[in-house]
């Protein structure tokens, strides 16, 4: 084989080790220091070193160097006008003669070049952007570059700029996708703000159910999160808790605040506001979509019984099965113009009384299990009930209702109770 041929060979296993090793390594540094060993050895070059273009600040770093002590992390001087120049100059440069408008870069960097002992200095072009600058001395023959050795540093210096390319294009959409999940969440947040004082403002017209809506939206998100619901559902069931009573915003304030025992012309007011909140909720668009309608349900029963729809049993959407626990259990809860609040053990003893009649069983079972764990200390995740209703109730009595109710729901059968049964 004459030498030609075998100098070829080398060339070209040079070139696909490089290749692998560009595309397998994810170490930014490390494909630099390879790329560069791989094309001094290919070529015979005892020193040389590859720099990175950056525009903020503009300059040239070098981040690997073979036989150049401390020539890593030196910055080389450059301007926006020579940078270009760069870009479309498809020809090296030798620093010893060079005149064609990047005379003036090699005079200014005339110091750190010589240092380098750069003979030439190649640019790595991707894309038609600038990429960086491979600096290499002499040869060990102190030959000169052959075209056959400047085609192979052209494409060796293409593959490496590619690399640079790629790993800039790699750096900036994990900026990007870090600053929209952070633009993203800040948007939530607004909404979650705006979704509360939405609520506030629903609260402030019953003078009785002050922070009503907050304690239903706390409470449905956390009966969802024990039913195993994640991500945007168990988000949705919360809005829906807070803007579960929006309709009342049009509702006359003297019928809300009535302590009497409302008419049935004042309830067929009240009762609209199902369908006024609907109406209102349903202007919202993705990804909150499903609120309107399970705000449209809180007031179903699954034994049919309930409106606006009389829907039964898993017509029902889940959230407003949830919701409509969560609002009858601060109901209860609190006191109301026609009444004081019931005791923690005559609001169960009224749950109990209406699962499979208004409530879903299995929401009942996530509410007393939650509810257990918080009284008992073990496994609720933040304690969301016992803050807001306290632990002035006989804890051992309670207990043992709720795992009565668990187990009744347990063993009983799963079918919804029609009204009439
Ligand atoms: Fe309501």
């Amino acid at each position: 084989m004459n030498l030609a041929l075998r100098k070829m060979l080398h060339n070209v296993s040079a070139l696909t080790d490089l290749a692998a090793e560009i595309s397998s390594t994810h170490n930014f540094d490390e494909v630099a220091r390879t790329s560069l060993h791989t094309l001094l050895g290919a070529l015979a070059i005892p020193r040389g070193a590859l720099a990175r273009y950056t525009t903020r600040p503009r300059q040239l770093k070098i981040m690997a160097a073979k036989g150049l002590a401390g020539a890593v992390g030196q910055r080389i001087a450059i301007d926006r006008d020579e940078a270009e120049r760069l870009t479309t100059r498809s020809l090296p440069i030798f620093t010893q003669a060079e005149n064609d408008g990047l005379a003036l870069f090699v005079e200014r960097n005339r110091e750190t070049l010589t240092r380098m002992r750069a003979s030439i200095s190649i640019p790595m072009i991707a894309r038609g952007e600038l990429m960086g600058l491979i600096f290499l001395s002499e040869k060990f023959t102190h030959e000169a570059y052959t075209d056959e050795d400047l085609e192979i540093i052209g494409a060796i210096s293409r593959s490496i700029a590619v690399a640079f390319y790629n790993h800039r294009l790699m750096v900036m959409h994990k900026r990007k996708a870090i600053e929209n999940r952070r633009l993203y969440a800040e948007m939530r947040q607004i909404y979650r703000d705006t979704v509360r004082a939405f609520g506030a403002a629903i609260d402030l017209k019953d003078a009785y159910t002050s922070g009503h809506s907050d304690r239903v939206a706390r409470y449905a998100e956390a009966i969802a999160r024990e039913m195993g619901l994640t991500g945007l559902e168990l988000e949705h069931i919360g809005v829906a808790g807070y803007l579960h009573d929006i309709g009342k915003i049009t509702v006359d304030r003297a019928i809300i605040n009535n302590p009497r025992p409302l008419t049935d012309k004042e309830f067929g007011e009240l009762n609209k506001h199902v369908t006024t909140g609907f109406e209102i909720l349903s202007n919202i668009r993705r990804p909150w979509d499903e609120i309107a309608y399970m705000t449209k349900c809180h007031h179903e029963k699954v034994d049919g019984t309930g409106y606006p729809q009389g829907l039964r049993g898993d017509e029902i959407p889940i959230g407003s099965k949830i919701v409509t626990l969560a609002d009858s259990f601060d109901a209860m809860m609190t006191d109301r113009p026609y009444r004081s609040r019931l005791s923690l053990e005559q609001t169960l003893a009224d749950l109990r009384k209406h699962t499979n009649k208004q409530f879903d069983r299995n929401v009942v079972a996530a509410f007393c299990r939650l509810l257990l764990k918080e009284i008992n200390g073990g496994g609720a995740r933040q304690r969301v009930f016992i803050p807001m209703i306290g632990m002035k109730f006989d804890r051992i009595a309670i207990t043992a209702t709720l795992d009565s109710m668990l187990a009744e729901l347990d063993s009983s059968t799963p079918h919804y109770r029609s009204a009439a049964s």
